[in-house]
């Protein structure tokens, strides 16, 4: 698929999932970090930009309640139900807009609905509940910390993860870029990436 940037061939798969409207700026920062760190260390990962899919928003038009596994639309999110059911381990980094995830990003969690419903309606799960990979979050906030600046992403990617069998393993934020951009924060950014890459490794062994 066309938006799909790198696909190595290792062992263990990841999809990262770079939620930023900018497609090179603080999120995008991380989110190269982290392939490259997870590359290093043999991983499979598909990097998913968000602002390279074309994916229409949900209509609650109730296809996926008489259609089992399947969205009325046959766009990008195809590809991606494919690689949210494939991957090992599914990380997603989001800036906060408004308290919550971004536009994009929501866009396609609410065509997961379409997951749930496989659950809910259908009594099937979309994916292997046996799965054993975990779900990661990494937050983006323009101002200093405040009171629940990350809540509203937590609260939205947990169900997200809960719906795909990949409980949040872990969710690490980073503030303040309205001060200072997070290249010039090298060492915070490397110190988050370890955790990651350590908490994936950590669930291989
Ligand atoms: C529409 C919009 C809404 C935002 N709302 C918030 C917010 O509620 N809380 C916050 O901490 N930062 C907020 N920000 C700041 C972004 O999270 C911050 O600039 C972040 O670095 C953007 O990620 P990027 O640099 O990868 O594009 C907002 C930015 C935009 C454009």
């Amino acid at each position: 698929m066309s938006f799909i940037e790198e696909k190595n061939s290792c062992k263990k798969s990841v999809l990262l999932l770079m939620g930023s409207h900018r497609s090179h700026k603080n999120t995008a920062f991380v989110a190269d970090k982290i392939k490259m760190a997870l590359t290093d260390q043999d991983l499979d990962v598909t990097y998913v930009d968000v602002n390279k899919l074309d994916i229409k928003h949900c209509t609650d038009c109730g296809f996926c309640h008489r259609h089992y596994g399947e969205c009325v639309f046959k766009d990008d999110m195809t590809e991606l139900y494919r690689l949210m059911k494939a991957s090992d381990h599914v990380i997603v980094l989001s800036p906060v807009y408004m308290n919550t995830i971004t536009s994009r990003l929501k866009v396609i969690v609410d065509r997961c609905q379409m997951i749930f419903i496989c659950d809910f309606v259908h009594k099937r799960p979309f994916v292997d509940v046996a799965r054993k990979g975990k779900g990661i979050l990494v937050s983006i906030g323009g101002p200093r910390g405040y009171k629940d600046q990350f809540y509203g992403n937590e609260l939205t990617m947990d169900l997200i993860f809960k719906n795909l069998r990949l409980p949040l393993a872990m969710h690490k934020t980073f503030a303040a870029t309205d001060h200072v951009s997070l290249w010039d924060r090298n060492s915070e950014v490397e110190g988050i990436v370890e955790e990651i890459v350590g908490e994936v490794i950590g669930i291989e062994a």
